[in-house]
């Protein structure tokens, strides 16, 4: 059973006024449990409107989300079995942070779904574990924290909520490289020692590649494309049609290929590019 999936969800902003806009048009999609699925996207496309369907934050104009097989409108009680299944983190999530203490920040959550403090205490320790928040900076105000610093709070807070699915808004956006090399690495960490489900807006393809199980393409309110990073590479010139930039070590397999070469082209870390150049040579190609 899929742990996601939508029927025919559609989403209009501004109903019934001239600003209405169609976010979401019949968008069907179905997850399995334990991928890493990075949602990319043109600005615009839509990809902040689906995700906030996920937990109920907005409803659909028509059509169904289900959550581990349950419509989540169905009743006041599944939606809020819904809120706890999947954990939302915004974009610029520092920005809400507001009490005295990280710690105190990252409880909130948990605290919330009336757990015992003992409880809720041990799941602020671990959240902090898997986003390298020490004990030095749980008991500092979140405000004498540093950029990098922040978002890792507010990412242990929604984790600390152990949800099912974990999704995070562009958790990357206005890190340097090295910030953004370290969010990434603590969110497949996550995925791969809890098995949750995770997903990932992005609009790195270059980090996609590296961490994604799965890539939903978002174009115009629609979802264009369900695969594996390989699969979804591969197909550069269409993606490059929606506004996107494919990884550049595609783009070199890719005029490889155009200038007569036998190399494959689904290319998409620099690894794997290694790895083709050598079998090239071995196979007598000089390179
Ligand atoms: N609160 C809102 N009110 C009206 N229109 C909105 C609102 N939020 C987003 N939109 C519109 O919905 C469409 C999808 O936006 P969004 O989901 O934010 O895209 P993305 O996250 O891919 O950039 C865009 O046309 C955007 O202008
Ligand atoms: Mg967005």
């Amino acid at each position: 059973m899929s742990i996601l999936k939508t029927d025919n969800l559609t989403f209009k902003y501004s109903v019934g006024t001239p600003f209405e806009v169609t976010a979401l048009d019949s968008v069907n999609l179905e997850i399995e449990e334990g991928e890493l699925v990075a949602v990319i996207g043109h600005t615009g496309s839509g990809k902040s409107t689906l995700i906030q369907h996920f937990n109920g934050l907005l409803k659909p104009t028509s059509g169904k989300v289900i959550v581990d097989g349950q419509d989540i409108w169905e009743s006041k009680a599944t939606l809020k079995e819904a809120r706890f299944k999947v954990g939302l983190c915004f974009q610029y999530p520092e920005y809400q942070l507001f009490e005295e203490t990280a710690f105190k920040d990252i409880a909130f959550g948990p605290k919330n779904m009336g757990l015992s403090e003992k409880e809720v205490e041990e799941r602020v320790l671990r959240a902090a574990e898997f986003t390298g928040v020490t004990s030095e900076m749980l008991d500092k105000s979140p405000f004498d924290l540093s950029g990098g610093e922040k978002r890792r709070v507010a990412i242990a807070g929604v984790m600390a909520m152990e949800p099912k699915i974990l999704i995070l808004d562009e958790p990357t956006s206005g890190l340097d490289p090295k910030g953004r090399d370290q969010i990434l690495h603590l969110i497949r960490n996550y995925k791969n020692e809890t098995g949750s489900t995770v997903m990932i807006v992005s609009h790195s393809m270059e980090d996609v590649a590296r961490y994604a199980t799965k890539v939903l393409v978002v174009n115009k309110s629609k979802i264009v494309s369900y695969d594996t990073p390989p699969k979804t590479f591969s197909r550069a010139e269409e993606l490059e049609s929606y506004g996107l930039d494919v990884p550049e070590i595609t783009k070199v397999f890719l005029e490889l290929k155009k200038r007569g070469l036998p190399v494959r082209t689904d290319v998409y870390t620099l690894e794997f590019g290694l790895n083709e150049l050598k079998r090239l040579r071995e196979e007598g190609f000089k390179l």
